[in-house]
């Protein structure tokens, strides 16, 4: 049975205390979710000069634990939606294991996989490419409950479609206006209430508010805490806003070039980030620009390609910090601080390197120490 209420969305954010534990010393006790394990997916490119191949994740590992919200950070092309996209079985990996409350996830086929897809829903970024824009809200929220087998006959999914629709903070005129009779968020509350309906064991969440305007992401982060605190639903939330990783993220995890580098909880992550990049991340934050975008500036070089990876530390081409050996040696995810974890060979030596435009935005009291973000953040 549905698991109900979500409480109804607002324009103005409502900051919800957190009730979810902290997880930074569980890291390795709690058995996970989802596991991710060595996961690698190149994509082979025909080229004149021969075949080339995209390293698009080169061996990531994961675990989100039940009723965590994992947050996963990176620039464009690091591999974000195609790990989401094999997580949810839209595309295979070319090595590696996912498990799902302990079962194999990448093993079902046909039938078996027709069944079993409903545990683990995909939300795009753009809701309008989600929806046909031909069918209506309510026969395209409904659509895939028949095709699942849920909710009886047409008169009981209706009814859910309705009951659904109120939770995600739209009323029953909805039901009946194509995708175009709607803005951006209330199409994005529709993907996701589409989701919610299939009773979901994971969701995934792929840049769910980069389409839209600050009053509609407000609405969806809204939502999303609501998931979070509510029906403590287990999420994957991809994003380029740092503010969306503060606010949601019980922990948060960076990758470059395919791999992770660096994971932690969300506080330790702001207040102790360990890895250089993450370092600038978190440097474009306290900028206030809070995008990877800003990230990059502060960083030398372009962002290699997925083609043509460096050699040794992926990052040392753009480090500050690169040594010699750092092209040479490939440096493995290793344990930091209790539950913190980075892929960087000299972390205690850069431990107290200090973060870029930190003092200054620190002493002028512009940063504030919690990492609470404020209620107008976004
Ligand atoms: N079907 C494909 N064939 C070849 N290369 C692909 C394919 N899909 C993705 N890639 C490449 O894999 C790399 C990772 O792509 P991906 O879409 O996962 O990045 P991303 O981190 O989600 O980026 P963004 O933040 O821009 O959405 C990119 O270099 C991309 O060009
Ligand atoms: S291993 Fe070397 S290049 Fe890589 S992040 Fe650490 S210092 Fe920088
Ligand atoms: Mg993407």
């Amino acid at each position: 049975m549905m698991r109900r209420p979500i409480a109804a969305t607002s324009a103005t954010i409502d900051c919800p205390r957190r009730t979810a534990p902290r997880y930074a010393d569980l890291a390795h006790r709690e058995p996970a979710f989802l596991s991710v394990e060595g996961v690698v997916k190149h994509y082979r490119l025909p080229s004149l000069t021969g075949a080339k191949v995209v390293k698009s994740v080169d061996g990531m590992s994961l675990h989100v634990r039940a009723g965590e919200v994992m947050g996963l950070v990176g620039e464009s092309g690091c591999g974000k939606s195609t790990f989401a996209r094999i997580v949810t079985r839209l595309t295979t990996a070319t090595h590696g294991k996912v498990l799902i409350d302990g079962e194999d996830w990448l093993a079902p086929t046909g039938e078996a996989l027709r069944r079993r897809r409903r545990d683990v829903q995909l939300v795009f970024q753009d809701p309008y490419a989600a929806l046909d824009p031909r069918m209506t809200i309510g026969t395209s929220m409904s659509a895939p409950m028949a095709h699942h087998g849920i909710g009886g006959g047409a008169t009981e999914r209706r009814a859910r479609v309705l009951e659904m629709l109120e939770d995600v903070g739209l009323d029953a005129s909805f039901y009946h206006r194509l995708p175009k009779q709607c803005s951006g968020g209330q199409l994005q509350r529709v993907v996701i209430g589409r989701a919610l309906l299939l009773e979901p064991k994971l969701l995934i969440c792929d840049e769910p508010t980069s389409a839209l305007d600050a009053s509609m992401r407000t609405q969806i982060l809204n939502l999303l805490m609501d998931l979070k605190l509510r029906r403590g639903l287990t999420m994957v939330v991809i994003s380029h806003d740092l503010r969306v990783m503060r606010y949601l993220c019980d922990r948060i995890a960076v990758m470059y070039l395919g791999k992770l580098i660096e994971l932690a909880d969300r506080d330790t992550l702001f207040n102790s980030p360990t890895h250089p990049y993450t370092k600038a991340l978190l440097a474009a934050s306290l900028l206030d620009q809070n995008s990877l975008s800003a990230a990059d500036s502060l960083l030398e070089g372009d962002p290699p390609s997925p083609l043509n990876p460096p050699s040794g530390c992926s990052f040392h081409t753009r480090c500050p910090h690169a040594r010699p050996d750092c092209a040479a040696f490939e440096p493995e995810l290793k344990l930091a601080r209790p539950g913190q974890f980075v892929r960087c060979r000299y972390w205690e030596a850069l431990a107290e390197e200090p973060i870029a435009g930190r003092e200054t935005t620190e002493s002028s009291g512009v940063h504030a120490q919690s990492t609470q973000p404020a209620a107008t953040a976004f």
